[in-house]
């Protein structure tokens, strides 16, 4: 496993999505501040100073289960700041929140090439010594904000530990080799939610998170299976 390390990128993610071809399987990105950090659906992702800033680029040869590839990042950061003591709970799909408040997103991408896949990058962004996050677009908060210590560098080693001990089984599983972990830090089942999908809301109750890793919502048209969105709760 390579690390690379700057103090300043634009994004974690730009830079392994740009240098993919040269960077080999398994390699970390890491920049201690970004001058265009993005977050999902194209929002911005403030990234000064004291967060740790990420992106791990990974070059499966099983392609099945991509999507699951995120849940399981999402399952480790939040057992890792659970070890640091934060009460971090899971929310579908992959976002960490402590006390309603985010402390963890994560961005995943896929890169094609005529040939196939040719990398996924699982770009990471965890708040750990930010004092002010009022510029986050939505209720943020992170270690130090919850008066709670951690060292950057023994977070990520725990996260990637965790991430690679469950790795190749993920791969060939999917989502459902790590499905009793993800509910058992998932608040949500029987809790009424609207689910924000390009221009289309769904609203129901939670039912489960199905074996695929989609979230299952009972609605009063019937059961549906949602793949992805924001849940709004
Ligand atoms: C989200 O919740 O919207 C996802 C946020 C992902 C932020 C991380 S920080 C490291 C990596 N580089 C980026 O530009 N974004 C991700």
């Amino acid at each position: 496993m390579q690390i690379l390390r700057f103090d300043e990128l634009d994004s974690t993610n730009a830079y392994a999505k740009r240098s993919c071809s040269l960077l080999a399987d398994k390699t970390i990105i890491i920049a201690q501040r970004q001058s265009a950090g993005r977050g999902r659906l194209d929002r911005k992702w403030i990234s000064q100073e004291g967060g740790l800033y990420f992106s791990l680029l990974l070059k499966p040869s099983c392609t099945d289960f991509l999507p699951n590839l995120t849940q399981l990042m999402a399952l480790c950061v939040c057992g890792s700041l659970r070890k640091w003591g934060a009460d971090a709970v899971l929310k579908w799909p992959n976002d960490i929140l402590v006390n309603r408040q985010k402390i963890c997103g994560i961005l995943s991408e896929a890169l094609f090439s005529p040939n196939g896949l040719q990398g996924v990058i699982l770009g990471v962004g965890i708040n750990i010594k930010q004092t002010d996050l009022s510029q986050a677009g939505q209720p943020a908060v992170s270690l130090k904000m919850l008066g709670l210590d951690a060292d950057e560098e023994n977070l990520l080693n725990d996260v990637i530990k965790r991430f690679f001990d469950n790795y190749e089984e993920v791969l060939q599983k999917g989502f459902d080799a790590i499905r009793a972990p993800y509910l058992a830090l998932f608040p949500y089942l029987g809790k009424q939610v609207k689910i924000k999908n390009g221009a289309q809301d769904v609203t129901g109750e939670v039912q489960t998170i199905s074996p695929e890793g989609k979230l299952v919502l009972k609605t009063p048209e019937g059961f549906i299976e949602i793949s992805i969105g924001d849940m709004m709760v």
